[in-house]
């Protein structure tokens, strides 16, 4: 099974969460790890697995992966398994209580 990870990051959150899925899946076979500026949605190569990752920005996806998934959609994504991912703002309610005053 071959798998390609393509990710977008501005910080490096979504990067490390990327390596990690790509580190998990070569078990199954070859696996390629790419910035989304590395791979033409309409070229991806001959894959049987695909993980698509970015940060959330303002409630949703980042202005430059989506253009990206609507070119997969067109174009190279028949017969593909793909997945989606994203890294985002946590706030934990219980850390905030304990903000000074
Ligand atoms: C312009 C901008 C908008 C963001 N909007 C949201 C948001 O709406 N919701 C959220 O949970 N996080 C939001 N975040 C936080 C990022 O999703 C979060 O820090 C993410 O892990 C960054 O990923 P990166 O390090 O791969 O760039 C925003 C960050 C930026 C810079």
């Amino acid at each position: 099974m071959e798998s390609l990870v393509v990710y977008e990051t501005k910080f490096g959150n979504t990067k490390t969460v990327a390596e990690a899925v790509a580190d998990a899946v070569q078990a199954y076979g070859p696996v390629r790890l790419l910035g989304l500026d590395q791979v033409p949605p309409d070229d991806l190569g001959t894959i049987d697995l695909l993980f698509v990752g970015g940060p959330t920005q303002a409630h949703g996806m980042s202005a430059r992966i989506r253009p990206f998934l609507d070119r997969l959609e067109t174009r190279s994504a028949t017969g593909m398994v793909a997945v989606a991912f994203d890294t985002r703002f946590r706030c934990r309610q219980r850390s905030l209580a304990r903000l000074p005053e």
